[in-house]
């Protein structure tokens, strides 16, 4: 059966999981998940910058009794780690958004709805009993987009999540090359990648949504078939500025995150707007290729705003240790996107909550191996000069 957890039994590695979501889910939206923008140096980047980073080794410290237990915009969490928002995961796994939500609260960890999700903000809501943040792109509808950030405090989301890097889309060639649709578009080569993957087929495309459950029903022309690229270029308002945040700040009300920040000068500005948190990230380098690696511009972000405004970084992160290496750097906890998302490919909620077992055990490993007893005591000491 598809929702089968068998397959998770030898896992010992988010790559194992990537591995596994590779077989089980088609390559269009494979490779939709997987992709950078443009040459994906900067998704390259992204990982040989974290590599790069080395621990210091400390022994005879007393490693037992290790807290992992932290807070996020005031709230605890059972770790320094929240879901990135991802689009179209209800096309990795059958109500992909409300499995992988349920595996985030489970683990006592933050789940981010993104607003090019399969499943609506209403269908995540009445599935999950604590709330979840939601993730906002502007449009140029601003009714629509006003009524959005309505039903995200109707569902009683506790953290919007405001995406600041992707007014434009960066291109991931094999996208177009694919012609990646949601549904999927009967051509040829789609019908014969969805073959190979029968299983995923029957689960996936017998589900109750098969479009952006956000926007169907809400916003014209997003009831058929629909391409990320093409409905971005039309609907999303490249104008978007500063006093766009403020609008935002002045219907939501609550706590804002600012996502896409890779440079100290944003953040200083995003320190003084008023939002409670920035996410430092390169939008997993599916954006401005050519940028460096995104750990890389998380010390000088720290240093100028850390005693602000929290941070968080994403872009990259893979592991325990990778979580490790952005909190020494500044970073009061990391956001997880492809990570769990191989784990939802391969095995729905319990592949969410295999990757977060990973990650957390790694973490934990870490911390001991390198003489930090609390996620609060996490600075640069840990690393190696
Ligand atoms: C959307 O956030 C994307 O990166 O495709």
């Amino acid at each position: 059966m598809f929702s089968s957890s068998r397959c998770l039994k030898n896992v010992t590695s988010i790559a194992d999981l990537h591995a596994l979501a590779r077989r089980k889910v088609p390559r269009n939206f494979i490779d939709y998940f997987e992709a950078g923008s443009y040459a994906e140096q900067t998704l390259a980047a992204n990982r040989t910058a974290l590599d790069d980073i080395h621990f210091r080794q400390r022994v005879l410290a007393g490693a037992n009794d290790r807290e992992l237990t932290t807070t996020l915009l005031g709230q605890p969490v059972a770790m320094p780690l929240a879901l990135a928002p991802i689009g179209m995961m209800g096309m990795a796994f059958r109500d992909g958004e409300i499995e992988a939500c349920r595996a985030a609260h489970a683990a006592g960890i933050p789940f981010t709805l993104s607003t090019m999700s399969i499943c609506s903000i209403e269908d995540v809501a009445a599935a999950v009993t604590k709330p979840f943040w939601f993730q906002l792109y502007i449009m140029k509808d601003k009714g629509f987009i006003r009524a959005l950030i309505q039903r995200a405090k109707a569902a009683r989301c506790s953290a919007l999540v405001l995406t600041v890097d992707l007014q434009v889309l960066g291109q991931r060639h094999r996208d177009i090359k694919n012609g990646l649709t949601v549904p999927p578009e009967a051509r040829l080569s789609t019908i014969t990648q969805i073959a190979t993957k029968p299983e995923w087929a029957l689960s996936v495309l017998g589900g109750k949504r098969k479009t952006f459950g956000n926007l169907a029903g809400h916003i014209a022309g997003a009831d058929g078939i629909v391409s990320l690229s093409k409905w971005t270029a039309e609907q999303f308002d490249q104008a978007l500025s500063w006093q766009d945040v403020e609008w935002v700040q002045s219907q939501w009300q609550g706590p804002l995150i600012l996502k896409g920040i890779a440079d100290v000068e944003d953040a200083r500005i995003a320190a003084k707007s008023g939002a409670s948190a920035i996410v430092v990230s390169n939008h997993g380098g599916r954006q401005l290729d050519g940028a460096p690696g995104a750990i890389t511009q998380l010390p000088r972000i720290a240093d100028a705003v850390r005693s602000d405004i929290e941070i968080l970084f994403d872009s990259g992160i893979r592991s325990g240790q990778d979580v490790m290496r952005a909190l020494a750097l500044g970073a009061h906890g990391c956001l997880l996107g492809r990570a769990p998302l191989f784990g939802l490919c391969a095995a729905g909620g319990a592949g969410v909550t295999k990757a977060l077992d990973i990650i957390r055990k790694e973490l934990d490993v870490t911390m001991a191996l390198t003489g930090v007893k609390r996620v609060a005591d996490i600075d640069r000491r840990a690393l190696a000069d």
